[in-house]
């Protein structure tokens, strides 16, 4: 079955409370939670603080997705608050090993990032020190942007690397992921689903989350 993981920083942060047990409730997979630190992407997000308060109301596993500058600076940090994943971008990384490494060290599943410019052949030679690669369908930064179209033929092509090499590694794909591109992102081999503005929270409403998480589970 195919997993989804809501974007919080898509949610309404007036009404968090009500729509996590909504998505509880709808029987979620994952929480992605965007960290951004302004410098490596023009934007800011949420926090450790945010992840804690998530924590404090629900079980359901984190997911971190981290767009910042120096990202090993923070991995101890971000399994503190309760991540589960914790993801890099490639682009960040100097001595992407040590990285996720340091990451499965504390119990935790490593992800790589890629943005939608990178080549996958990036990750040819780390495949066996990594649990997830984030497929970027969009520039990282910002909700409610436009899929990059290339980025489609990137998760087949990822998906034959990952068959030629016989590794089991999850693909999520975040940005824009909503009804009328989710099947074909399934179809190219992602299993995990980032859904955001208008792949939920500009669409649904809580009461009607769980109709909409079991369409999308079961593409
Ligand atoms: C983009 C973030 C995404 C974002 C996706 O930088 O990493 O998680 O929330 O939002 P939508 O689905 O609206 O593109
Ligand atoms: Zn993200």
């Amino acid at each position: 079955m195919v997993k989804v993981s809501p974007s919080v920083m898509c949610m309404d942060f007036m009404d968090l409370k009500n729509q996590i047990t909504a998505l509880d409730n709808a029987g979620v997979d994952l929480y992605h939670i965007d960290i951004m630190d302004g410098h490596y992407v023009p934007n800011f997000c949420l926090n450790g603080d945010i992840m804690k308060s998530i924590r404090s109301v629900s079980k359901t596993p984190m997911d971190v997705h981290l767009m910042v500058t120096n990202p090993t600076d923070y991995i101890q940090f971000f399994a503190d608050c309760g991540a589960e994943y914790i993801s890099m971008h490639i682009e960040t990384l100097d001595h992407p090993i040590r990285a996720l490494k340091q990451v499965r060290d504390l119990g935790k599943k490593a992800g790589i990032a890629i943005n939608p410019e990178t080549d996958i052949f990036t990750l040819k030679y780390i495949l066996d020190y990594i649990d997830m690669v984030i497929v970027m369908t969009v520039v990282p930064g910002f909700a409610g942007q436009t899929l990059i179209p290339s980025t489609v033929e990137k998760i087949r092509d990822l998906c034959r690397m990952f068959d030629d090499a016989g590794k089991n590694i999850d693909i999520m794909v975040d940005g824009q992921v909503k009804d009328s591109t989710a099947p074909m992102l399934v179809e190219a081999g992602a299993n995990i689903l980032v859904l955001g503005s208008s792949g939920l929270f500009n669409r649904y409403k809580p009461e009607e989350y769980s109709q909409a998480i079991k369409w999308y589970q079961n593409l």
